[in-house]
């Protein structure tokens, strides 16, 4: 197969920064997506409804001209956050999601949940609402090794949790580990998950072996192989549970270049084509429309997109960097030769 045409995909999970970083990150979110689930661990975080419309309005004024991609907006869950505040983004009409980060698990999520406990009006709320829950589903016990963390989050609280809570949706994002495609595919229809590019590309060998390489680390952390076979035939298998999410997360050359390296990895100038690659070389293109445009939109409950894409089999090469405001990003898999071509 040379070309591949597909219904407009979508990104269910990316982070675009603010203000001047919007300048580099919407345009590159708009690349080969009709909408994106934007994160909102902006520092101060989005927890309100009216802190995510006025991003809402900050991300519009930095979409390309004529081009219809849709920021779907998401509450950051606190320990504060209240019922009222959780009706009020059910009834808003944009926003789509509220997303649980344990407090201290990954970038920007200090102001995170510190016990489950804390949340239960709020999640019991969001059931009878129908709003939808986005996990980072990691433990941040010091204790539990970082390769365990998200298989040790689902035994001691998603397990409990999807039983207290039947009806709410529930989106394990970014997972990373057998236990997580197990765990998704035997719950029921309310429990879906997001896949990135890098976990399914990558491994940690890729990662650490014969240097460390700081670009490829983002959080939930990669595992080892076995994980990263289990993701790709998740992925691949047409499964409605499993879909596009990129993470897609920006940071700044040097801040990835450092001793103490932040953790996310920029994969939107090549997202769509590194994901068309995996499907090929599992020999599954077949199934990618469904994970690429149709999954997350069926388990989101909003329509298709009305456009389509084009893919051509013609090779080409990530840029090495590119710029962002008075520095530079590398991209996921800079530098790589790659198969897959949007055409414009
Ligand atoms: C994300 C970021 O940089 O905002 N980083 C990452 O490693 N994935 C946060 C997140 O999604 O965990
Ligand atoms: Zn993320």
């Amino acid at each position: 197969m040379d070309q591949l045409n597909i219904i407009l995909p979508d990104d269910w999970h990316l982070h675009l920064r603010d203000n001047e970083s919007l300048a580099t990150t919407v345009p590159a979110a708009t690349r080969g997506f009709g909408r994106g689930i934007v994160m909102p661990n902006l520092n101060p975080p989005v927890t309100t409804v009216a802190a995510a419309k006025a991003y809402y309005d900050r991300i519009i004024s930095y979409r390309p001209e004529g081009s219809d991609w849709e920021p779907l907006m998401v509450l950051y869950l606190t320990d504060n956050t209240t019922t009222d505040e959780i009706r009020a983004a059910a009834e808003s009409g944009f926003i789509h999601g509220c997303k649980y980060y344990p407090a201290g698990a990954t970038t920007n999520s200090d102001s995170g949940v510190t016990d489950l406990a804390n949340i239960y009006d709020v999640l019991e709320t969001m059931q009878e609402v129908g709003m939808t829950l986005q996990l980072h589903g990691e433990v941040t016990d010091c204790d539990i090794d970082i390769f365990d963390r998200e298989a040790v989050f689902i035994e001691r609280y998603l397990k409990q949790m999807v039983k207290s809570f039947p009806n709410l949706r529930v989106i394990l994002e970014h997972i990373t580990t057998q236990q997580a495609v197990d765990f998704v595919i035997a719950g029921n229809e309310n429990i879906a998950a997001t896949i990135t590019p890098q976990h399914l590309l990558y491994n940690r060998n890729h990662m650490l072996v014969g240097g460390i390489r700081p670009h490829l680390f983002c959080l939930p952390v990669l595992k080892r192989d076995i994980h990263q076979k289990a993701l790709i035939e998740a992925a691949v298998s047409g499964n409605k549970k499993f879909f596009l999410g990129t993470d897609s997360a920006p940071h700044t050359k040097e801040s990835k270049e450092s001793c103490c390296g932040c953790a996310g990895c920029f994969s939107h100038p090549a997202a769509v084509e590194l994901y068309a690659e995996v499907f090929d070389q599992a020999g599954a293109l077949d199934n990618f429309e469904a994970f690429a445009s149709i999954n997350g939109a069926d388990f989101y409950g909003l329509p298709y997109n009305k456009t389509k894409i084009t893919l051509n089999k013609e090779s080409w090469t990530i840029p090495e960097s590119l710029p962002f405001g008075d520095s530079k990003i590398v991209p996921l898999a800079a530098g790589n030769n790659i198969k897959w071509k949007l055409e414009n």
